[in-house]
């Protein structure tokens, strides 16, 4: 149900993030309609927005107008405005041009660009003063991401009754690597501003603890950062932080009982049926992202393929890549890369009737995502650095049937959590080929017993608990919960 609402400053939890879960479409006659945002934090932000006076503050994805503030499903929808000079400074400049490279350990070059991080200032600016617009007096403000790394200091400046916290999706970088941001200090002290900072894993937050000490001169007790709010710019109010790792997970029963259904399960028959029933799939599903180390795992799927251990009537690779950040030079590039190097390995290896690999740059609604794991008798995870990878622990999540067998790469959070998956490094090409192959060809009855804990551990640490966990350290902070 949508409507237009007017009323302001009641709502005692809010979220923001750079997008809203919610994407328009727009129809063939021209009228737009708004369709839930596919993904994970979507499903965990209903789930503890439900029942509470709750507003989401977030970019509707395009250029533009502001939009009226609108209600989904009782939560107030908050649009902020991004110009098209905004998007290509702030979110295609320094959010995935600066920060998304330099904390993903320089896999690219990030560039650092004074007018990005102007711009990257402004729209923090903006967030900030529309949270505070909405927020009631006391409330939790839950603000998500990279992108918003300055929100929890400018609303502290602006509204010191608010409970702040912040959760990072993505790695937070060593701070050799951090040291390099121009604006180092500026975003330490922006983080600062929150009572609990969550991250993916333990080493994000002791790297931002450690970069906190290195470059503001702050301490750290346990889990608590503390600064005296001093440094070369200004002396400042004292604070103390709570930082500590929280790592996000999934709907598990929802993927669980989709992946059961007889839609799927047929579904699934097909997909195997149209690349000719052959003995092996293999599948890949990421954003179309140099961080996912689609290279590497083409690398070593065609040096197999020349190594004559698989044939293409034997084995299909299905690579999915999803359309991601088109105009960011990095993307656009790494796109034309993986065109050539799909083309090279069909051109050399496929056979009439079976393509070693069936390429597709193209994004999927959950039921095909779902049927796509069932069908495949190996996911390969093989990314560079990852905050998480929540398409692990779907694939886990939708294998009811104990089939199937994940090879993941060490650099993922996920990898700290699924221990039983088959763990590689994809830098290791000659590993990473002899990991698929043991992948492949594993005992049944061994394959079954990883997925089994596999699923175990995804099913116990969901996103229900994920939110649950988070919201329970915000409320504590700084304070340990639990601690009394
Ligand atoms: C990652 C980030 C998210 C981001 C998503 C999609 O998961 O952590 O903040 O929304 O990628 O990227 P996009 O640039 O399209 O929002």
């Amino acid at each position: 149900p949508q409507s237009t609402v007017d009323d302001r400053s009641t709502f005692d939890l809010v979220v923001a993030a750079n997008r809203l879960p919610v994407d328009r479409v727009v129809d063939d006659d021209g009228t737009s309609t708004w369709q839930t945002s596919p993904g994970g934090l979507v499903t965990a932000m209903d789930s503890v927005m439900e029942g509470r006076e709750a507003a989401w503050v977030g970019w509707a994805g395009d250029p533009g107008e502001s939009i009226e503030p609108f209600a989904r499903d009782g939560v107030r929808l908050q649009p902020l405005a991004l110009s098209a000079d905004e998007i290509r400074d702030y979110y295609e400049g320094f959010c995935n041009g600066t920060l998304w490279p330099l904390y993903h350990d320089v896999i690219v070059q990030p560039h650092y660009r004074r007018s990005w991080w102007a711009a990257y200032r402004r729209i923090n600016q903006r967030f900030a003063e529309a949270i505070v617009e909405v927020a009631a007096h006391g409330a939790t403000v839950w603000v998500h991401d990279y992108q918003l790394q300055l929100v929890p200091a400018l609303l502290r400046d602006l509204r010191p009754d608010l409970r702040i916290g912040w959760f990072n999706h993505i790695p937070f970088p060593s701070v050799e690597l951090f040291g390099q941001l121009p604006w180092r200090a500026s975003v330490l002290r922006g983080l600062l501003g929150a009572d609990f900072l969550g991250f993916q894993r333990a080493t994000d937050a002791g790297n931002f603890a450690r970069a906190c000490h290195q470059l503001l001169g702050a301490t750290r007790t346990g889990d608590v950062v503390s600064w005296d709010g001093a440094d070369d710019d200004r002396s400042g109010v004292p604070r103390r932080v709570r930082v500590a790792a929280v790592p996000i997970s999934i709907d598990f029963t929802s993927l669980d009982q989709l992946a059961r259904t007889s839609a799927v399960r047929e579904r699934a028959r097909e997909i195997r049926a149209s690349l000719g029933n052959p003995e092996t799939v293999l599948l890949g599903i990421d954003r179309l992202d140099y961080t996912k180390g689609i290279r590497h795992r083409l690398r070593a799927y065609s040096e197999l393929l020349a190594d004559g251990d698989v044939t293409p009537t034997q084995a299909t690779l299905l690579q999915i890549a999803t359309p991601s950040r088109e105009r960011v030079s990095a993307y656009r590039e790494l796109r034309a890369q993986i065109d050539a190097q799909v083309g090279r390995i069909n051109g050399d290896h496929s056979v009439i009737g079976a393509a070693a690999v069936e390429y597709l740059h193209h994004s999927y609604p959950k039921e095909e995502m779902a049927a796509l794991f069932l069908a495949a008798d190996v996911l390969l995870v093989t990314p560079l650095r990852d905050g998480m990878n929540l398409v692990a622990k779907e694939y886990v999540a939708s294998r009811w049937d104990g089939g199937g067998a994940l090879v993941l790469s060490e650099f993922t959070g996920a990898a700290h959590e699924l221990s039983s998956a088959f763990l590689c490094n994809p830098h290791d090409i000659a590993g990473l080929k002899r990991t698929i192959l043991e992948a492949m060809h594993e005992h049944p009855a061994a394959k079954r017993k990883r997925m089994l804990a596999l699923r175990r551990r995804v099913r116990s640490n969901d996103v229900f608990a994920w939110a649950r966990k988070y919201l329970a350290a915000l409320e504590a902070a700084p304070a340990k919960p639990g601690a009394s």
